[in-house]
């Protein structure tokens, strides 16, 4: 990748699953190995970003050079990164964090003898649509999408709903894309209407065409 083409920007990358406690023992998350966004990660901090890595529960191995900030539900991931977007100019928001959460957590491990638990739901927050309110001028906004059809209707209306600069949208249902590979295959819808479907590849080399098309928007920005 080019060298150095990233050296000031401000970096703030979400990766992983969240995960939302129903008991002590049990959780409610997803299939999200964190993957993409510490791909994301990696690739910024060798082409020179300052780059904050907020992640959810993986397997992974810290990103060297990222400042990694580890949070579990949706509401701490939510913190974490409206405390790292005090301070920089990009959000890209890989992760998949819950969308529900049980709207009490059992004090105790349910036990059979207790019957059939009841879990009711609610919403957690969404922090990209949190940070679009609270954005500083300036500031661009990447957003992932995970479908499973009609990837790019569905895509764009996110972009549209969430106020994102860039989706990345990658049909979750195609093997060797979304979930826990180490490939993904994704299209680039830009807020000025580009599409820029991606063929199969690497995430790492998927990571290096997302920060080129954020630096593409700095750069249009900073021209205005
Ligand atoms: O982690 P891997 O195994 O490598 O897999 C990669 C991936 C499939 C998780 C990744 O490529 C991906 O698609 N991430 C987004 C998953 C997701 O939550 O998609 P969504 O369509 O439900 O959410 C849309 C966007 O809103 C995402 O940028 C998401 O981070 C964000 N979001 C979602 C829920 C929420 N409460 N707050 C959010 O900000």
């Amino acid at each position: 990748s080019e060298s150095r083409d990233l050296l000031g920007l401000r970096i703030v990358i979400t990766a992983g699953p969240t995960v939302e406690d129903i008991d002590p023992v049990r959780y409610l998350s997803n299939r999200s190995s964190g993957k993409m966004g510490y791909a994301l990660a990696r690739q910024a901090v060798a082409r020179g970003a300052s780059v904050t890595l907020v992640s959810g529960p993986t397997h992974l191995d810290p990103v060297s050079g990222a400042k990694m900030v580890y949070v579990r539900s949706t509401e701490q991931m939510l913190s974490g990164v409206q405390e790292a977007m005090e301070d920089a100019d990009v959000l890209i928001a890989a992760a998949a964090p819950a969308d529900y959460r049980p709207a009490r957590v059992f004090g105790q491990k349910w036990k059979k003898l207790d019957g059939l638990p009841q879990i009711e739901l609610e919403e957690t927050p969404d922090i990209l649509a949190t940070i679009n309110r609270s954005r500083v001028h300036g500031q661009t906004l990447v957003g992932f999408a995970a479908e499973t059809r009609d990837v790019v209707s569905f895509g764009k209306r996110k972009l549209e709903e969430k106020g994102l600069d860039l989706i990345v949208v990658n049909d979750v249902s195609q093997p060797g894309a979304g979930f826990d590979v180490d490939t993904n295959q994704v299209v680039l819808l830009s807020k000025s209407g580009d599409v820029d479907p991606l063929p199969m590849m690497a995430k790492s080399s998927v990571a290096d065409r997302i920060l080129t098309q954020v630096k593409q928007i700095r750069g249009q920005r900073n021209g205005e």
